[in-house]
C-alpha cells in the first residue's frame, strides 16, 4: 500500500492535518462507491502541529464528497432561461476574454467584478489578484471572507498597524483565562476547542468565560457564561475595562511604552458603571464583576472570537474594544495571551496574505497606500499607475452595482452567494441583472449555478497542489493525490489562461503552482507576513511551517517552531511602533426589534455542516446528524405565542420570510431566536436565514450584520395537519451530474 498523502482539512480555519489513504484494493467493488469511484479515506495526521492527530466529523468524512455531483465540463448558455450546453475550454476562455474586452470599452475596468473564496489555495488567490488588480486595473476582487472576518482584519490593522492574528494554538495550553466571545468554538472550531477543553479540565486554576446570547455547547463548558443581549458586546467589554481601570488592574509599563491613546480610552470607560452595563447587557452585576476579576487576576488572558463579533454593523469597533482590554493589561505577545481571531475558512488567512479582499494588495499591503501600489506594480512589471488607487467594491457593493447596471461581468468562484449573502431576495434579483456571470465551482448543482451564464469546472481539494494557512499562521502544503474529474482545472490555471489570452503572456507564464508560490513568496519580502523562506519543496520536506518565515531563517529548528508570537517585543506595525487604543461607544443593533418585529434573529452554524452544504449536504453521515433546519425559541416566548415544539412557523422580517419547525429550548434567552445558516433553496423549501437578514454593514470593514435582524413569528400549524404541507426535503443522494443529466436538468431560476 502506498504512503498516505499528508494534507490539510479543507473545511474550517482550525486547519487540521489529514492523511488521505487510497482505497486498499481499488479494484474490489467494496472499495468503490455506488458509481464505481474509488473510496478514499481520511484520518488525522499526528505529525501536524496544529491538530496533533485530531479531526472532527467534517474532516473525517470529507473524502466522501470527492465524487458526488461534480461539475465536469464547461457549460454555456445565452440566457438564464436557456439550457446549458457543453462547450470546450477554448470556447469558454474566448467567451470570458471577449466579455472582458467589451466591458473594458463600455463600462471601463470597474465594470468587472470577481468574487472569490477562502476555499482557494493561496496560489489561486495570488494569480487572481495579479489578473484583476494588476493587469485589468480594477480592485473589484472581493472574497467571501468579507462575510467572515473582514472586521477582524480591520480591527487588527487599526489597532496594531497590520493584519495578522498574533497568537498560536500553543497559547491554548498556556493560558489561565480563556475568553470566548462571539464564537461557538465547540461546534465551529472543534479541534481548537478540544485542545482548550483538555487544558481547562486538567488545570483547575484555568478559567473559561464564554460570551454568547445562546447557551451553546461552548457555553456549557464554561466556568462563566455571559448570555448578553445581541449587540451589547461593546458595552460589556467597556464595562470590564471600567472595572479593570477602577481596580488598577493595569500594566502601566506596557501602556506607556507600547501604546497610544489610553487617556481618551479611560474617558470613555468612565461611562460604564457596572449597574448600567449589566442592565444593558441583560446580565447580573455579579457575573460582570466575576468576568472582570478573572481577567484581572489571570497571568495570561487569551481571547478568541469569530463571526459573533465580526458579523456586525460595528464589527471593527467590537474587535477593537476587545483588543483594548488586552492592551491595558499587557495581555499580548507572550505565552497564553492575546486577541485571537479564529478564521472561518481553511485558507482565509492565505487570502489575507495574497491580498484577496477589494481594499488590500498582496503581502499585507493596502490599496490606498501609494508606496504599496508602486511596490506591487514594479514587482509585476506593470506601468506606474496601473493599479487603481480606489479600493474595489466589497461583495455587498457589487450587488448594488449590479442593480445599477454598473457591472458587465461577474465572475464567482468557489463560493455560493445565492445562499450566503444577506437580504437574499434582493441579492437574487441583483444576480439576475448580471449581463454575464461566470461561475467556477467543483460541484453542480449549487444554488448559485442557477444565476450563471458560464459554468467552469474547478479542480478541488486533493486534485491540485497548493498551500493553505490556518488561523495560527501555519502554512501547509496540500498536494494533489488524485486527478481532477474529466475537464476540471485548478482555479489559478483558469485565471492565468484568461490573463494570457488578454495579452499578458509574461505575467502568467507559470508552469506549476510551485512556481506561482515562488513568485508570491518574493512579494512578501520585508512585510509582516514575510514567507520568503517558504516554498513547496521546503514545505514538502519539513512539513507545516508557521510564519513569519523570512529567507535567512534556514535552519530546520526555527522553521518547525510553532510558537512564533507576533509583537513579542511590544513593537507594533504602526509608524511609531505603538498599538492604538480605540475610545468607542456602541451604536447598538442596526435593526433593533420593535413592536412589529419584536424578536432578534441570530444565525450560526452546526457541528457537522459546512456553510451552504455544497460538500456536507452530500455526505450521508452528516445529513443524518443534521437532517433539517429549525428555529430555536425560549419556552416562555413559545408559550406566549402558543407554539409547541415541532410546530411550524413563518419567520418574517421586512425583507423576506422563512418556514421551519420550532425547537423550544432554554438555551436561548427571551426575545432572541436562532436559525442555522446551512439551508439554501437546494436543501430545504424556504428555510433560508438570509431571506430575513439585512445588508447593513460595518462602515470600516464592509462586513454585513448577518448575526442580527428584527423578525416576527407567526404559527402556521403542524405539518401534515393540512395547514401547510411539509416542505419537500432534498433527497439524500442527488442524481449523478453526468454530462447527460447536467444538460437536461439545467436549472432555471
Ligand atoms: Fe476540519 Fe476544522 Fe474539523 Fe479540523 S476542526 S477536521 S479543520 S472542520
Ligand atoms: Mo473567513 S470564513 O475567516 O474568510
Amino acid at each position: 500500500m502506498t504512503d498516505p498523502a499528508k494534507t490539510l482539512c479543507p473545511y474550517c480555519g482550525v486547519g487540521c492535518g489529514l492523511e488521505v489513504l487510497p482505497p486498499a484494493q481499488p479494484n474490489k467493488p467494496t472499495h468503490r462507491d455506488a458509481a464505481g469511484n474509488p473510496l478514499w479515506q481520511t484520518r488525522g495526521d499526528r505529525a501536524h502541529p496544529s491538530s496533533q492527530g485530531m479531526v472532527c466529523v467534517k474532516g473525517a468524512t470529507v473524502a466522501e464528497s470527492l465524487d458526488r455531483d461534480r461539475l465536469k465540463h464547461p457549460m454555456l448558455r445565452q440566457s438564464l432561461d436557456a439550457p446549458f450546453e457543453r462547450v470546450s475550454w477554448d470556447v469558454a476562455f474566448d467567451a470570458i476574454a471577449a466579455q472582458i474586452q467589451t466591458v473594458r470599452q463600455s463600462l471601463g475596468a470597474d465594470g468587472l467584478c470577481v468574487y472569490g473564496s477562502g476555499q482557494f489555495q493561496t496560489e489561486d488567490y495570488y494569480v487572481a489578484q495579479k489578473l484583476v488588480k494588476g493587469c485589468l486595473g480594477t480592485n473589484n476582487f472581493d472574497a467571501n471572507s468579507r462575510l467572515c472576518m473582514s472586521s477582524a482584519v480591520a480591527g487588527y490593522i487599526q489597532s496594531f498597524g497590520s493584519d495578522g492574528p498574533p497568537c498560536c494554538y500553543a497559547d491554548l495550553e498556556a493560558t489561565d483565562c480563556a475568553v470566548l466571545i462571539g464564537t461557538n468554538t465547540a461546534e465551529c472550531h472543534p479541534i481548537v476547542f478540544n485542545r482548550l477543553r483538555k487544558h481547562h479540565k486538567r488545570n483547575s486554576h484555568v478559567q473559561m468565560i464564554v460570551v454568547d446570547p445562546r447557551r451553546t455547547d461552548t457555553a456549557k463548558a464554561a466556568d462563566l457564561h455571559l448570555a448578553i443581549r445581541p449587540g451589547s458586546d461593546i458595552t460589556l467589554l467597556n464595562g470590564i475595562g471600567h472595572l479593570l481601570l477602577r481596580w488598577g488592574a493595569l500594566e502601566p509599563e506596557f501602556i506607556d511604552g507600547c501604546t497610544q491613546g489610553f487617556a481618551a480610552y479611560t474617558e470613555v470607560l468612565r461611562h460604564y458603571e457596572p449597574a448600567i452595563v449589566a442592565e444593558r447587557c441583560g446580565i447580573a452585576v455579579a457575573d460582570l464583576e466575576t468576568a472582570a476579576r478573572t481577567w484581572a487576576r489571570a497571568k495570561a488572558v487569551l481571547s478568541m472570537w469569530s463571526m459573533g463579533l465580526n458579523q456586525s454593523s460595528e464589527g471593527t469597533a467590537k474587535v477593537r474594544s476587545l483588543i483594548n482590554l488586552h492592551l491595558m493589561t499587557g495581555n499580548i505577545g507572550r505565552p497564553g495571551a492575546g486577541p485571537f481571531s479564529l478564521t472561518g475558512q481553511p485558507n482565509a488567512m492565505g487570502g489575507r496574505e495574497a491580498g484577496g479582499l477589494s481594499h488590500i494588495l498582496p503581502g499585507y499591503r493596502m490599496v490606498k497606500n501609494p508606496d504599496h501600489r508602486r511596490q506591487v506594480e514594479q514587482f509585476w512589471g506593470l506601468p506606474a499607475g496601473q493599479i487603481s488607487a480606489t479600493p474595489g467594491l466589497s461583495v455587498g457593493e457589487m450587488m448594488l452595482a449590479l442593480e445599477q447596471q454598473r457591472v458587465g461581468l461577474l465572475w464567482i468562484a468557489a463560493t455560493n452567494p445565492a445562499v450566503s449573502l444577506p437580504d437574499l431576495n434582493r441579492t437574487k434579483a441583483a444576480l439576475r441583472q448580471s449581463p454575464f456571470t461566470v461561475y467556477q465551482d467543483a460541484y453542480y448543482p449549487t444554488e448559485t449555478a442557477a444565476f450563471a451564464h458560464l459554468l467552469l469546472p474547478a479542480a478541488q481539494w486533493g486534485e491540485k497542489s497548493g498551500t493553505m494557512t490556518n488561523s495560527e499562521r501555519v502554512v501547509t502544503l496540500c498536494p494533489a493525490f488524485r486527478p481532477p474529474p474529466a475537464e476540471a482545472r485548478p482555479d489559478w490555471e483558469i485565471f492565468a489562461e484568461v490573463g494570457r489570452r488578454l495579452g499578458f503572456a509574461d505575467q502568467f507564464a507559470f508552469a506549476s503552482s510551485a512556481e506561482v508560490y515562488r513568485e508570491f513568496a518574493q512579494i512578501t519580502r520585508g512585510q509582516p507576513c514575510d514567507i520568503t523562506g517558504l516554498s513547496h519543496a521546503r514545505l514538502a520536506a519539513l512539513g507545516p511551517i508557521q510564519w513569519p518565515c523570512p529567507d535567512p531563517e534556514t535552519e530546520a529548528t526555527a522553521a518547525t517552531r510553532y510558537d512564533k508570537r507576533l509583537y513579542a517585543r511590544g513593537l507594533f506595525a504602526t509608524a511609531d511602533r505603538r498599538a492604538r487604543f480605540a475610545p468607542l461607544h456602541s451604536n447598538g443593533l442596526a435593526e433593533p426589534p420593535d413592536d412589529r418585529y419584536p424578536f432578534v434573529l441570530t444565525t450560526g452554524r452546526l457541528y457537522g455542516h459546512w456553510h451552504t452544504q455544497t460538500r456536507t449536504g452530500r455526505i450521508e453521515k452528516i445529513q443524518k446528524m443534521h437532517p433539517a433546519p429549525f428555529l430555536e425559541m425560549n419556552p416562555r416566548d413559545a408559550q406566549q405565542l402558543k407554539i409547541q415544539g415541532g410546530e411550524w412557523v413563518e419567520v418574517r422580517s421586512q425583507r423576506g420570510t422563512a418556514r421551519l419547525p420550532v425547537l423550544v429550548t432554554q438555551n436561548i434567552g427571551r426575545g432572541t431566536l436562532f436559525m442555522p445558516m446551512h439551508w439554501g433553496s437546494l436543501w430545504a423549501d424556504a428555510a433560508e436565514c438570509n431571506a430575513l437578514t439585512h445588508p447593513i454593514a460595518c462602515p470600516i470593514s464592509g462586513q454585513p450584520e448577518l448575526k442580527a435582524c428584527a423578525v416576527q413569528v407567526v404559527p402556521v400549524g403542524q405539518p401534515g395537519s393540512g395547514a401547510i404541507a411539509a416542505p419537500e426535503t432534498r433527497p439524500e443522494t442527488l442524481p449523478e451530474a453526468a454530462e447527460s443529466s447536467i444538460l437536461s436538468a439545467a436549472p432555471t431560476s
